[in-house]
Protein backbone atom coordinates (compact mmCIF):
# COMPACT_ATOMS: atom_id res chain seq x y z
CA UNK A 1 0.00 0.00 0.00
CA UNK A 2 3.00 2.50 0.92
CA UNK A 3 4.51 1.74 -2.51
CA UNK A 4 1.36 2.82 -3.91
CA UNK A 5 0.96 5.68 -2.12
CA UNK A 6 4.73 6.45 -3.49
CA UNK A 7 3.65 6.36 -6.82
CA UNK A 8 0.97 9.90 -6.00
CA UNK A 9 2.95 11.54 -3.24
CA UNK A 10 6.08 11.43 -0.95
CA UNK A 11 4.38 9.56 2.39
CA UNK A 12 6.77 12.18 3.86
CA UNK A 13 4.74 15.00 2.61
CA UNK A 14 1.96 13.61 4.12
CA UNK A 15 -0.25 15.82 6.31
CA UNK A 16 -2.91 13.65 7.55
CA UNK A 17 -4.58 10.52 7.96
CA UNK A 18 -7.95 9.85 9.03
CA UNK A 19 -8.59 7.02 11.04
CA UNK A 20 -12.84 6.23 11.12
CA UNK A 21 -12.76 3.21 13.40
CA UNK A 22 -9.75 1.70 15.92
CA UNK A 23 -10.47 -1.97 14.73
CA UNK A 24 -7.25 -3.34 14.06
CA UNK A 25 -8.16 -4.53 10.56
CA UNK A 26 -8.31 -0.76 9.83
CA UNK A 27 -5.29 0.66 12.81
CA UNK A 28 -2.76 -2.39 12.47
CA UNK A 29 -0.14 -0.74 10.15
CA UNK A 30 -0.78 2.82 11.35
CA UNK A 31 2.71 2.69 13.53
CA UNK A 32 4.18 1.86 9.73
CA UNK A 33 2.03 4.62 7.87
CA UNK A 34 3.43 7.05 10.76
CA UNK A 35 6.85 5.69 10.34
CA UNK A 36 6.56 6.71 6.62
CA UNK A 37 4.19 10.18 7.23
CA UNK A 38 6.48 11.35 10.23
CA UNK A 39 4.76 15.19 10.44
CA UNK A 40 0.80 13.28 9.79
CA UNK A 41 -1.74 14.40 12.32
CA UNK A 42 -4.23 11.67 12.94
CA UNK A 43 -8.07 13.27 12.74
CA UNK A 44 -9.71 10.94 14.37
CA UNK A 45 -12.91 11.05 16.91
CA UNK A 46 -12.19 11.55 20.85
CA UNK A 47 -13.46 7.50 21.45
CA UNK A 48 -10.98 6.23 18.84
CA UNK A 49 -8.14 8.66 19.98
CA UNK A 50 -8.34 6.34 23.24
CA UNK A 51 -8.81 3.13 21.67
CA UNK A 52 -5.40 3.98 19.57
CA UNK A 53 -3.41 4.93 22.59
CA UNK A 54 -4.78 2.11 24.17
CA UNK A 55 -3.53 -0.29 21.71
CA UNK A 56 -0.74 1.47 20.62
CA UNK A 57 0.68 3.23 23.52
CA UNK A 58 1.97 5.81 21.33
CA UNK A 59 1.96 10.09 21.45
CA UNK A 60 0.61 10.31 18.48
CA UNK A 61 -0.83 14.19 17.32
CA UNK A 62 -4.26 13.99 16.97
CA UNK A 63 -6.80 16.14 15.42
CA UNK A 64 -10.33 15.57 17.05
CA UNK A 65 -13.39 15.78 15.11
CA UNK A 66 -16.70 15.29 16.62
CA UNK A 67 -20.32 14.70 14.67
CA UNK A 68 -20.94 17.05 12.66
CA UNK A 69 -17.61 18.91 12.64
CA UNK A 70 -15.89 20.02 9.00
CA UNK A 71 -12.43 20.38 8.23
CA UNK A 72 -10.91 21.56 5.17
CA UNK A 73 -7.86 20.08 3.79
CA UNK A 74 -7.19 22.45 0.59
CA UNK A 75 -9.48 21.22 -1.94
CA UNK A 76 -11.39 18.66 -0.21
CA UNK A 77 -13.85 18.89 3.01
CA UNK A 78 -13.80 16.27 5.16
CA UNK A 79 -17.15 16.23 7.00
CA UNK A 80 -17.86 13.38 9.89
CA UNK A 81 -20.64 11.93 11.74
CA UNK A 82 -20.24 9.34 14.76
CA UNK A 83 -21.78 6.17 14.02
CA UNK A 84 -21.30 4.24 17.25
CA UNK A 85 -22.01 0.47 17.39
CA UNK A 86 -21.41 0.14 13.63
CA UNK A 87 -19.56 -1.71 14.29
CA UNK A 88 -17.42 -0.46 17.81
CA UNK A 89 -18.19 2.43 20.14
CA UNK A 90 -15.74 4.47 18.21
CA UNK A 91 -16.81 4.44 14.68
CA UNK A 92 -17.54 7.29 12.59
CA UNK A 93 -18.32 7.83 8.54
CA UNK A 94 -16.66 10.64 6.58
CA UNK A 95 -18.25 12.35 3.71
CA UNK A 96 -16.26 14.09 1.11
CA UNK A 97 -18.89 16.78 -0.68
CA UNK A 98 -16.79 17.64 -2.96
CA UNK A 99 -16.36 13.84 -4.46
CA UNK A 100 -20.20 13.13 -3.01
CA UNK A 101 -17.79 10.46 -1.78
CA UNK A 102 -19.01 8.91 1.54
CA UNK A 103 -16.04 6.53 3.42
CA UNK A 104 -18.56 4.46 5.82
CA UNK A 105 -15.61 2.41 7.32
CA UNK A 106 -17.15 -0.91 8.10
CA UNK A 107 -20.71 -0.06 6.83
CA UNK A 108 -21.41 -1.79 3.65
CA UNK A 109 -18.52 -3.63 3.51
CA UNK A 110 -18.48 -7.40 1.60
CA UNK A 111 -15.45 -9.63 2.58
CA UNK A 112 -14.53 -10.38 -0.92
CA UNK A 113 -11.13 -9.77 -2.64
CA UNK A 114 -10.64 -8.69 -6.46
CA UNK A 115 -8.69 -6.92 -8.78
CA UNK A 116 -11.87 -5.17 -9.18
CA UNK A 117 -12.52 -1.49 -7.59
CA UNK A 118 -16.17 -0.83 -8.64
CA UNK A 119 -19.57 -2.92 -7.68
CA UNK A 120 -20.39 -3.05 -11.32
CA UNK A 121 -17.44 -4.79 -12.73
CA UNK A 122 -18.29 -7.33 -10.28
CA UNK A 123 -22.14 -7.37 -10.56
CA UNK A 124 -24.79 -7.52 -8.18
CA UNK A 125 -25.84 -11.00 -7.78
CA UNK A 126 -22.02 -11.85 -6.53
CA UNK A 127 -22.02 -8.67 -4.19
CA UNK A 128 -25.35 -9.19 -2.25
CA UNK A 129 -24.16 -12.42 -1.30
CA UNK A 130 -21.07 -11.01 -0.31
CA UNK A 131 -22.77 -8.25 1.38
CA UNK A 132 -25.40 -10.39 2.93
CA UNK A 133 -22.24 -12.46 4.62
CA UNK A 134 -20.48 -9.69 5.64
CA UNK A 135 -24.06 -7.91 7.37
CA UNK A 136 -24.86 -11.05 9.04
CA UNK A 137 -21.54 -11.88 10.40
CA UNK A 138 -20.36 -8.30 12.08
CA UNK A 139 -23.41 -5.92 11.66
CA UNK A 140 -26.54 -8.31 12.69
CA UNK A 141 -26.51 -7.08 16.64
CA UNK A 142 -26.60 -3.31 15.66
CA UNK A 143 -29.71 -2.98 13.90
CA UNK A 144 -30.92 -0.17 15.56
CA UNK A 145 -27.44 1.60 15.38
CA UNK A 146 -27.54 1.09 11.34
CA UNK A 147 -30.97 2.55 11.65
CA UNK A 148 -30.04 5.50 12.53
CA UNK A 149 -26.50 5.51 10.35
CA UNK A 150 -28.91 5.30 7.03
CA UNK A 151 -31.11 7.92 8.70
CA UNK A 152 -27.66 10.68 8.13
CA UNK A 153 -26.67 8.91 5.35
CA UNK A 154 -30.13 9.23 3.28
CA UNK A 155 -29.57 13.08 3.85
CA UNK A 156 -26.37 13.49 1.79
CA UNK A 157 -25.88 13.42 -1.86
CA UNK A 158 -23.85 10.63 -2.49
CA UNK A 159 -22.71 9.11 -6.09
CA UNK A 160 -20.03 7.00 -4.34
CA UNK A 161 -19.44 5.03 -1.55
CA UNK A 162 -16.32 3.30 -0.39
CA UNK A 163 -16.42 0.83 2.74
CA UNK A 164 -13.10 -0.50 4.17
CA UNK A 165 -13.86 -3.99 3.28
CA UNK A 166 -14.48 -4.90 -0.34
CA UNK A 167 -15.50 -3.01 -3.10
CA UNK A 168 -16.80 0.97 -3.85
CA UNK A 169 -20.63 1.19 -4.38
CA UNK A 170 -21.59 3.31 -7.15
CA UNK A 171 -24.09 1.47 -9.56
CA UNK A 172 -25.93 -0.69 -6.77
CA UNK A 173 -25.93 2.20 -4.31
CA UNK A 174 -29.76 2.24 -4.05
CA UNK A 175 -30.30 -1.33 -3.91
CA UNK A 176 -27.85 -2.10 -1.07
CA UNK A 177 -29.07 0.70 1.41
CA UNK A 178 -32.76 -0.82 0.30
CA UNK A 179 -30.94 -4.55 1.51
CA UNK A 180 -29.42 -2.57 4.64
CA UNK A 181 -32.57 -1.06 5.66
CA UNK A 182 -34.72 -4.23 5.49
CA UNK A 183 -31.82 -6.33 7.44
CA UNK A 184 -31.46 -4.01 10.17
CA UNK A 185 -35.33 -4.07 10.44
CA UNK A 186 -35.13 -8.01 10.97
CA UNK A 187 -37.59 -8.29 8.37
CA UNK A 188 -37.24 -11.60 6.99
CA UNK A 189 -38.50 -13.67 4.05
CA UNK A 190 -40.43 -16.60 3.60
CA UNK A 191 -37.48 -19.01 3.67
CA UNK A 192 -37.09 -21.88 6.40
CA UNK A 193 -33.61 -22.81 7.49
CA UNK A 194 -32.77 -26.20 9.00
CA UNK A 195 -29.65 -26.10 10.76
CA UNK A 196 -28.90 -29.79 11.71
CA UNK A 197 -25.95 -32.38 13.07
CA UNK A 198 -26.56 -35.76 13.39
CA UNK A 199 -24.63 -38.59 15.00
CA UNK A 200 -26.05 -42.01 13.38
CA UNK A 201 -28.15 -40.57 10.89
CA UNK A 202 -31.43 -40.29 13.14
CA UNK A 203 -31.49 -36.33 13.90
CA UNK A 204 -30.98 -36.05 9.74
CA UNK A 205 -34.02 -38.16 8.87
CA UNK A 206 -35.77 -36.20 11.01
CA UNK A 207 -34.27 -32.72 9.30
CA UNK A 208 -35.33 -34.77 5.65
CA UNK A 209 -39.22 -35.43 7.01
CA UNK A 210 -39.90 -31.80 7.89
CA UNK A 211 -37.90 -30.73 4.69
CA UNK A 212 -40.23 -32.63 2.80
CA UNK A 213 -43.38 -31.20 4.86
CA UNK A 214 -42.04 -27.81 4.09
CA UNK A 215 -41.46 -28.11 0.67
CA UNK A 216 -44.82 -29.72 0.17
CA UNK A 217 -46.57 -26.60 1.09
CA UNK A 218 -44.41 -24.40 -1.43
CA UNK A 219 -42.10 -23.39 1.04
CA UNK A 220 -38.01 -22.69 -0.10
CA UNK A 221 -35.91 -24.59 2.54
CA UNK A 222 -31.83 -24.38 2.84
CA UNK A 223 -30.69 -27.23 4.29
CA UNK A 224 -27.12 -26.56 6.40
CA UNK A 225 -25.36 -29.93 7.97
CA UNK A 226 -23.16 -27.94 10.75
CA UNK A 227 -20.36 -30.87 9.76
CA UNK A 228 -19.81 -29.04 6.84
CA UNK A 229 -20.90 -25.98 6.92
CA UNK A 230 -18.96 -23.37 8.74
CA UNK A 231 -21.36 -21.05 11.13
CA UNK A 232 -20.15 -18.41 9.43
CA UNK A 233 -21.55 -19.80 6.19
CA UNK A 234 -25.14 -20.52 7.67
CA UNK A 235 -25.75 -16.99 9.74
CA UNK A 236 -26.33 -15.40 5.67
CA UNK A 237 -29.22 -18.19 5.61
CA UNK A 238 -30.49 -16.98 9.04
CA UNK A 239 -30.65 -13.31 7.91
CA UNK A 240 -33.27 -13.53 5.54
CA UNK A 241 -35.32 -16.83 6.86
CA UNK A 242 -38.34 -16.08 8.56
CA UNK A 243 -38.60 -20.26 10.09
CA UNK A 244 -35.43 -21.61 11.30
CA UNK A 245 -35.65 -25.52 12.38
CA UNK A 246 -32.87 -26.33 14.70
CA UNK A 247 -31.58 -30.18 15.71
CA UNK A 248 -29.35 -32.08 17.64
CA UNK A 249 -28.95 -35.45 19.21
CA UNK A 250 -28.26 -35.52 22.86
CA UNK A 251 -24.99 -36.32 23.76
CA UNK A 252 -23.74 -36.68 27.35
CA UNK A 253 -27.12 -35.09 28.67
CA UNK A 254 -26.70 -32.20 25.97
CA UNK A 255 -26.86 -30.83 22.56
CA UNK A 256 -23.71 -31.58 20.47
CA UNK A 257 -20.94 -29.21 20.45
CA UNK A 258 -21.39 -28.31 16.85
CA UNK A 259 -24.86 -27.11 17.74
CA UNK A 260 -23.94 -25.40 21.25
CA UNK A 261 -21.39 -23.63 18.99
CA UNK A 262 -23.95 -22.23 16.52
CA UNK A 263 -26.03 -21.50 18.91
CA UNK A 264 -23.73 -19.34 21.02
CA UNK A 265 -22.69 -17.29 18.13
CA UNK A 266 -26.29 -16.43 16.93
CA UNK A 267 -27.33 -15.38 20.67
CA UNK A 268 -24.38 -12.94 20.10
CA UNK A 269 -25.94 -11.61 16.36
CA UNK A 270 -29.40 -11.64 18.20
CA UNK A 271 -31.81 -12.13 15.43
CA UNK A 272 -35.37 -10.80 16.14
CA UNK A 273 -38.91 -12.09 14.75
CA UNK A 274 -38.36 -15.44 13.66
CA UNK A 275 -40.41 -18.64 14.34
CA UNK A 276 -38.15 -21.51 15.54
CA UNK A 277 -38.39 -24.96 16.38
CA UNK A 278 -36.09 -27.69 17.80
CA UNK A 279 -35.89 -31.26 17.17
CA UNK A 280 -33.89 -34.15 17.79
CA UNK A 281 -33.15 -38.04 18.55
CA UNK A 282 -31.65 -39.25 21.90
CA UNK A 283 -31.10 -42.78 23.72
CA UNK A 284 -32.20 -41.99 27.09
CA UNK A 285 -32.03 -38.58 28.29
CA UNK A 286 -33.32 -36.46 25.52
CA UNK A 287 -31.60 -33.40 26.75
CA UNK A 288 -29.91 -32.06 23.59
CA UNK A 289 -33.17 -30.69 21.76
CA UNK A 290 -34.32 -29.34 24.86
CA UNK A 291 -31.91 -27.52 25.34
CA UNK A 292 -31.94 -25.99 21.78
CA UNK A 293 -35.76 -24.82 22.32
CA UNK A 294 -34.32 -23.42 25.79
CA UNK A 295 -31.98 -21.19 23.87
CA UNK A 296 -34.83 -19.95 21.43
CA UNK A 297 -36.96 -19.45 24.01
CA UNK A 298 -34.85 -17.23 25.94
CA UNK A 299 -33.73 -15.08 22.30
CA UNK A 300 -37.40 -14.92 22.32
CA UNK A 301 -38.40 -16.79 19.42
CA UNK A 302 -41.93 -17.27 18.71
CA UNK A 303 -42.25 -21.73 19.50
CA UNK A 304 -45.51 -22.84 17.58
CA UNK A 305 -44.97 -26.58 18.06
CA UNK A 306 -43.47 -28.85 20.64
CA UNK A 307 -39.96 -29.73 20.41
CA UNK A 308 -39.86 -33.15 18.16
CA UNK A 309 -37.68 -35.63 20.24
CA UNK A 310 -37.68 -39.33 18.80
CA UNK A 311 -35.73 -42.22 20.80
CA UNK A 312 -33.48 -44.03 18.74
CA UNK A 313 -34.23 -44.60 15.35
CA UNK A 314 -37.52 -42.17 13.91
CA UNK A 315 -40.24 -44.86 11.94
CA UNK A 316 -41.64 -44.37 9.15
CA UNK A 317 -45.11 -43.33 10.90
CA UNK A 318 -43.09 -40.85 12.86
CA UNK A 319 -41.21 -38.99 10.18
CA UNK A 320 -44.91 -39.12 8.33
CA UNK A 321 -45.77 -37.15 11.60
CA UNK A 322 -43.16 -34.93 11.34
CA UNK A 323 -43.57 -34.03 8.14
CA UNK A 324 -46.95 -32.65 8.89
CA UNK A 325 -45.16 -30.45 11.54
CA UNK A 326 -42.83 -29.19 9.07
CA UNK A 327 -46.13 -28.95 6.84
CA UNK A 328 -47.81 -26.68 9.50
CA UNK A 329 -44.82 -24.86 10.52
CA UNK A 330 -44.49 -23.72 6.96
CA UNK A 331 -47.75 -22.84 6.50
CA UNK A 332 -47.65 -20.18 9.44
CA UNK A 333 -45.28 -17.90 7.18
CA UNK A 334 -46.82 -18.22 3.93
CA UNK A 335 -48.43 -14.85 3.00
FE1 LIG B 1 -14.86 -3.32 12.94
FE2 LIG B 1 -13.57 -3.88 9.79
O1 LIG B 1 -13.53 -3.66 11.67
Amino acid sequence: MLSRISDLIDPSRIDYLLVNHVEMDHSGSLPAAIKAAPKAKIITSPKAKKGLERHYKQDWEYILVNSGDEFNIGSRTLKFVHTPMVHWPDNMVTYIPEQKLLLPNDAFGQHIASAARYDDEIGWDILREEAAKYYANIVFPYGEQVQKALDVVSQLDIDMVGPSHGVVWRSYLPRIIECYRRWAGNESVVKALIVYDTMWGSTQKIALALQAGLEEVGIPVTMRFLQTSHISEVVPDLLESKLVLLGTPTLNNGMLPTMGAFLTYIKGLRPKNRIGFAFGSYGWGGQGAREVAAVLKEMGWELPEETANIPYIPDESELETIKAVGARLGKLILP
